[in-house]
Order: structure tokens, then sequence, then C-alpha cells
């Protein structure tokens, strides 16, 4: 096979025909990185065996495909449980709980697993077993850095599930790119896949993630995996958010929650009492917000601070919200309330590491805002969502019953939602809450000076 040179950038997987100072993808310095190709068009010689064919009734899929990995957040992420052969990616900053999460799921699950890691030795995975306390006969560890040799390992015991841990300290001794190197790497995976395919393994890989949030050898895993997994929180923090990005068999909206305590990770089934425990009382700038993570609907608290800047050009600094957006929304208020934030300081976060990415998380901006700058504080038992347009509009979001029967289970007294949502709910149903139906921003900060 004619064999082609190629320079790959290490940060976005732009590839080059070329070597360059500067990737031409993403602009970065010093990026590119040699790696060898098979030729991708060769021509069709006559001597090549066909595949098998087969019709898809003929394929069957008996109902076990699933297996359950004993912690429900997880087999909610992953889409009811771990689809046999898959290549699931679980990626993170280091520290955040990856080989924790997956050593805890070793002690829940009754099939027999390979628990492979190139990072720490065995005694240290001993300690950390102990400390989690994981007794369990079904567990294999094997301490090694050797792709091949593991890949080999899998084969010979054919275990229930495979943990690698983590991808970059693997190497393929047939390849002389270093360890961590994309395309290490990327060999790695591509090994890893077949193996799982080829014998119905689902194997887990951990991913190490870099400074600027891309995979250490970088997108190039993103599509070759069945699923990615992002497990991110503040490392401070105890809270840790696991997050599906891409699912080839399930919804990428779902979230699991957990927490880190001195035993390992807890699954947290009710996550909106803990986003809103610790609120301060009668502390201008917060407000709740509820917002849909997947099919969930979560309560999660607001914190806008507005301070008079000392700069030229006043500071705005988002934690957990989209940076645009917030200055779309401050010209909004700006153009259509009145409100003035040109010589403030704003800053916004979001408790708990949770990202609000949604439009309906709008509102509850705005009122943290309103709320910030008018030094008011908003009564403590209301609960907003809803998108803002640019004239000031309140437009309705989807999911309004879902949201409102939390906002009425987690003991709030009223909601403020888009006027058009009201439609969405059920005139017999009970809500137990006040709904208030606002169609823009003047009449939503009306209706809470007058709760
Ligand atoms: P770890 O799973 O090693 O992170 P990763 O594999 O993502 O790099 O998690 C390490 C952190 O978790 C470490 O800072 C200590 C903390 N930790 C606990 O708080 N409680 C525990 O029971 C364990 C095992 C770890
Ligand atoms: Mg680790």
């Amino acid at each position: 096979m004619k064999h082609k040179t190629l320079y790959i950038c290490t940060e976005c997987g732009h590839e080059h025909p070329k070597w360059n100072g500067q990737c031409a993808g993403c602009k970065s310095w010093n990026v590119l990185e040699e790696a060898t190709l098979g030729d991708a068009h060769p021509s069709v010689p006559n001597n090549y065996t066909p595949v098998s064919v087969r019709k898809l009734d003929d394929i069957n899929c008996d109902d076990d495909v699933r297996l359950d990995t004993g912690t429900g957040e997880l087999n909610r992420v992953l889409g009811g449980g771990l689809v046999k052969g898959s290549l699931v990616l679980l990626s993170g900053e280091p520290g955040i709980g990856k080989s924790t999460l997956l050593l805890q799921i070793c002690g829940s699950m009754k099939q027999k697993i390979l628990y492979a890691t190139g990072e720490e030795s065995e005694r240290q995975l001993k300690i950390r077993a102990d400390r989690l306390g994981i007794k369990t006969p079904n567990l294999l560890i094997a301490q090694s850095t050797d792709c091949s040799g593991i890949i080999a390992a899998i084969i010979q015991n054919l275990p229930d599930v495979v943990i690698i841990d983590s991808i970059q300290t693997m190497r393929l001794s047939s390849i002389t790119s270093a360890q961590g190197s994309v395309t290490q790497v990327r060999e790695c995976t591509n090994a890893l896949m077949a193996v799982a395919k080829n014998k119905e393994i689902p194997i887990f890989v951990i991913g190490h993630v870099n400074k600027d949030g891309g995979i250490a050898g970088p997108k190039v895993l993103e599509h070759i995996v069945d699923t990615v997994l992002y497990f991110e929180g503040d490392r401070q923090l105890s809270y840790r958010i696991l997050r599906a990005v891409k699912n080839r068999f399930g919804s990428t909206n779902e979230i699991g929650v957990f927490e880190m305590r001195d035993r390992g990770l807890h699954e947290v089934p009710n996550p909106s009492e803990m986003l809103l425990s610790g609120r301060p009382n009668g502390v201008s700038g917060i407000s709740v917000l509820c917002t849909m993570e997947g099919a969930r609907p979560i309560l999660a608290e607001i914190q806008a601070l507005v301070t008079k800047s000392g700069f030229t050009a006043p500071r705005r600094v988002s934690n957990g919200f989209d940076y645009n957006r917030l200055c779309l929304i401050l010209a909004v208020l700006e153009k259509r309330t009145g409100l003035f934030f040109g010589g403030c300081d704003v800053y916004i976060n979001i408790i708990g590491g949770l990202r609000a990415d949604e439009p309906a998380a709008d509102l509850a901006i705005a009122l943290a805002l309103y709320s910030g700058i008018t030094d008011t504080p908003i009564p403590e038992d209301v609960a907003v969502f809803g998108e803002i347009g640019l004239g000031g509009e309140i437009r309705s979001v989807s999911n309004t019953p879902e949201r409102v029967r939390e906002c009425m289970r987690m003991g709030f007294a009223t909601c403020i939602i888009p006027k058009a949502a009201l439609k969405q709910l059920d005139k017999s149903e009970n809500y137990g809450i006040k709904i208030i139906g606002a169609a823009n921003l003047p009449q939503m900060f009306k209706a809470i000076e007058n709760i």
C-alpha cells in the first residue's frame, strides 16, 4: 500500500499536506505533528474477497443488549444502560473523578470487568478500591501501557466490560510516535473500537482534557467512538455533572449529578434541592431558574453582581452562561426597560457548576440583573423561565407543565412564565402554585414588585 505523510494539528485536528509553523485551522503555533496514513483512494484490484452482507430483518437484537451499570445516573446518561460492543469515551479534567466513577461501577456490576490502568500502580488502585469499599471477585486488573498487550488480554479473558485508564498513556508498539501523541491516541482508539465491535464487549476509555477544553489528541477521538461523556464540575466544589455530548444509542440531553464525598461518588437523585441549598436570604441579584436537562426539569440559582466600574470599558464576566447572550440581554434591558448598565461591571454566576445554555434561562438572567442593579432582593419563593426577544418581549419555551410542576414540588409559591406559554398548561390540573404570565420585561418587573 502506498503511504502518505500528513501533518495533523494536535489542537484542532486540521490536516496539512506540508509542515507549517502555524496551523491553518486554529492558528496555533508549533502544533503540527507528522502522521502516516494509508492511501486514501487505492485502486480496486479484482482479487478482493467480498464481505458478508445480511438483511436487516435477519439481524436479531435480543433484549439484553444494554447492561445495567448499577448506577442510575450513569445509565440515564448512556441512554438506559451500557450498550454491548460500544466504545464510550469519558473525558474530563485531571482529578475530576473519572477513575473513581469507573472503579465504582466495577463494584456495583455483577459482570466480569477488566480494568487496564496505565496511570496508577496495582497497589494504588487497590488502595483506592479499599477506600471506596469495593469488594468483588469479578474485577481483573492489568497494569500496563501496552495497548496491543491489553487487547490480547481482552481476547484471552473475554471480560464483559473493559475500562482503559487513560487513553493518553496507551501505546501500540507498531507505531513509532510518542505516547499521548495524536497518532498513538487515535490508533489505540481504533484498535480498541475493533475489539469492542468484534467481541461485543463494551469499552470505557478515559481521556484527559487539556486546558482549552479539547481532548488531548483532540477531536480525532470524538468521531471514532460511539459515545462521548464529559465529567465536569468545579474541583473545589463537591458536585460533579456527567453529560453526554455525543451518543449513538441515546439522547445527548440527559445529565447525571454526583457528589464527591470522602468515600467516593454518590448519586444525587434530587439535583434541584442540591443546587438551591445554601441560598442566601434577602440578598439582591439572585433569581431561580427552571431549566430542562433532557427530560428532567432542574431548578438552579442564578447570581448577578452589578457593581460600579473602575474601568473605561466595564467588565462582563459570565460563568455558566453564554457571554454573548449576556451582552444581548444587557442591551435589551437598556433599550426596553431603561435600566442602565453602562457604568457597571456585571458578573453572572450559576451555582453548582451548572451550564444554562437553553433560551429559557434568559428571563432568570434578566431578573437577577434587574435585582442586582436596583438592589432589590427577589422574594425567595419565586422561580422564572422564558426566552427574551430583542423587542423585550418574553417568548414561549417548551415543557412548561413539567417546569411548573418541579417549581411546585420544590415548594415555590410563584412562577413567572411567558404569557404565551400559559396555554400549554392544563386548565383542569391544579398546579398548587401561583402562575403569572408576563408578555414583556416591564410586565415581569411589575409582577415582581406586586408580589
Ligand atoms: P480521580 O478519580 O483520580 O480523578 P481522575 O481520574 O479524573 O483524574 O479523582 C481524584 C479526586 O477525587 C482527588 O482529588 C480526590 C478525590 N476523591 C475523593 O474526594 N473521594 C474519594 O473517595 C476518592 C477516591 C477520590
Ligand atoms: Mg484517573
